[in-house]
């Protein structure tokens, strides 16, 4: 018997008819999918990074509505930017679409290749598949977590992957198989709304699945445990940071400008920024939270600022005050705001 790719990719247009025809009808209407453009799918497809639709929506529209264009978005200062994405996270996503719509519009037009979406600033395979398939139909697809979970259950693929790039790698034949003579940006689409919507990580809904009957998993039953994945290694870190309110004005630090992950979002200091050993000051908040293979534990000490410390601080060119009241107009990351909101009830 024929492997299981290619006996999906010899039936593809069955397997497109199917997907097609429910994307059709069963498709959530999203804001970049109504009277689409290729500035829409440009910030739709960074924002979707990462990041689910639920979280994205409020953010996309008030984007659109403050910089409606890839000129007015060049044009933005930085820190207009920066405030429109705080509390989005993977904040280098930001800066890259900033500096990506600053050479847009130094071209005589948009490039319209993957390849050459490429070479622009935080594009990678799956988001050059993205835009260019669905702004300009190039027969690229896009493999991302969502459609390496469909392809692995659809083939019945068993062998175990060690990272989520080498499992892209391995379906990226096959995904540009099934893209053939199909619209190729509602094809990604279709992909993608499967993912979302029906072929869920866990208990995923096989009895409303329009491509059923092309699933390998689905016969075998063991579509809830596809993919497989070597187990990632957890790493924990801990990490004191300090909260210093003095009078009306609180001390935050300022990711420098050149800082991968934090770049101009400010967070509460560390302890080793202002040399405070944490025996010196009071625990008021314990934190925990996972990024990428790492989990953090971050224990918040309240310390008052005496005249040593306020001495080390004016020394420190990334530690700033700032009031208060102005908290609003800082970026501030997601998890920092709600602490220092938290903190500031006490
Ligand atoms: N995730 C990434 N791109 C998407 C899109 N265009 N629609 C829905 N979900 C997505």
């Amino acid at each position: 018997m024929a492997n299981p790719s290619a006996q999906l990719i010899a039936r593809r247009a069955d397997f497109q008819a199917a997907l097609h025809g429910w994307y059709r009808t069963h498709q959530r209407q999203l804001p970049w999918r109504a009277s689409p453009s290729l500035y829409k799918t440009v910030v739709s497809e960074f924002m979707l990074q990462q990041t689910q639709v639920a979280t994205v929506l409020p953010y996309f529209d008030r984007w659109l509505r403050e910089l409606p264009d890839f000129a007015a978005l060049a044009a933005a200062p930085e820190t207009k930017v920066m405030k429109l994405w705080e509390g989005l996270g993977y904040y280098s996503r930001a800066r890259n679409l900033h500096k990506l719509a600053q050479a847009v519009v130094a071209m005589p037009a948009p490039p319209r290749t993957p390849a050459a979406w490429r070479e622009l600033p935080g594009i990678g395979p799956y988001t050059s598949a993205a835009i260019t398939s669905i702004a300009f139909g190039e027969p690229a697809a896009c493999v991302d977590g969502n459609v390496v979970r469909i392809l692995a259950r659809l083939t019945g693929e068993t062998k175990r992957f060690s990272t989520s790039v080498d499992a892209a790698k391995h379906f990226t034949p096959l995904a540009n198989a099934l893209i053939v003579d199909a619209p190729a940006g509602d094809h990604n689409q279709a992909m993608m709304e499967l993912g979302a919507t029906v072929c869920f990580r866990a208990k995923p809904l096989c009895l409303t699945c329009p491509v059923a009957t092309f699933c390998a998993a689905r016969r075998a039953g063991n579509a809830d445990e596809l993919p497989r994945f070597v187990p990632k290694q957890i790493e924990q870190r801990s990490v004191t940071r300090l909260f210093v309110v003095d009078r009306d004005r609180i001390l935050l630090r300022r990711g420098s400008a050149n800082a991968k992950r934090l770049a101009g979002i400010h967070e509460l200091p560390e302890a080793c920024d202002l040399g405070v050993k944490p025996a010196a000051a009071t625990l008021v908040a314990t934190k925990r939270r996972t990024i990428t293979r790492f989990s953090i534990t971050e224990s918040i000490h309240a310390i008052a600022p005496t005249s040593a410390l306020l001495k080390v601080i004016a020394k420190t060119e990334a530690l700033e005050w700032v009031p208060l009241e102005q908290l609003d107009h800082v970026t501030l990351s997601g998890p920092h705001r709600r602490w220092v909101a938290e903190l500031s009830k006490r």
